[in-house]
């Protein structure tokens, strides 16, 4: 497991699958939101590449964002896009509803940050969101990103058009913290 200082992010467990199923993926207006592809509904028992993890994947690993302290799942944190020429990736987070807004997703982002930067040698990562997402904003320029620039109107959200942030980081401008 990668440590930062309250979340962990382990391998997917099948027990994590219908939380993540019934609390993030049914829930069609956060999808929407969070998922760069149209919602449709997982149906229980599915194999899917959201919810089942294919540890032969390189380009694509998926976490399971848990609690230290007492490892409860609190949502899923993803670095995909992985290019080893270019040596870039793209950080993805999600955390269930609940878990929201206290301080999770910096630290996960931290830990994400561990293992592209120290564990996989890459020299940038990459985040797009919602222009309007202060949490993903927040979360990542607490960890040294920076706005590169707004993509217009580049996501359909449930009926609009709505523009997105880049936000890139680079390795050496990377401040490692202990503890992942
Ligand atoms: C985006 C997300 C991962 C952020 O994680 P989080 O645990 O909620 O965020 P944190 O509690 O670590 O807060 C990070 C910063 O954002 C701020 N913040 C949190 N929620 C906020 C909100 N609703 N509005 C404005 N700012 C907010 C915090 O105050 C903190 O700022 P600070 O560093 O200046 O104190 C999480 O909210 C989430 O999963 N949202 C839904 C899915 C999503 O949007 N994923 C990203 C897709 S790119």
């Amino acid at each position: 497991m990668l440590k930062g200082k309250t979340v962990g992010l382990r391998a997917r467990h099948d027990v994590d699958l219908p939380v993540l199923r019934t609390e993030l993926y049914d829930d069609v207006a956060d999808s929407a939101r969070a998922d760069s592809g149209p919602w449709r509904p997982i149906t229980p028992g599915s194999t899917h590449p959201r919810l089942v993890v294919d540890d032969e994947e390189d380009s694509h690993v998926p976490f399971s964002v848990v609690l230290l302290d007492d490892g409860t799942l609190v949502g899923t944190a993803t670095l995909w896009g992985i290019d080893t020429h270019h040596r870039a990736a793209h950080i993805g987070l999600r955390l269930l509803p609940s878990a929201r807004g206290k301080g999770y997703g910096s630290d996960a982002v931290a830990v994400l940050c561990h293992y592209g930067f120290a564990v996989r040698g890459l020299q940038r990562l990459q985040i797009e969101t919602l222009a309007d997402n202060h949490a993903m904003l927040r979360s990542a320029e607490r960890n040294g990103f920076v706005r590169e620039g707004v993509l217009r109107s580049s996501a359909w959200v449930m009926g609009e058009f709505l523009d997105e942030v880049v936000l890139g980081l680079l390795a050496p401008d990377w401040t490692p913290r202990t503890g992942s």
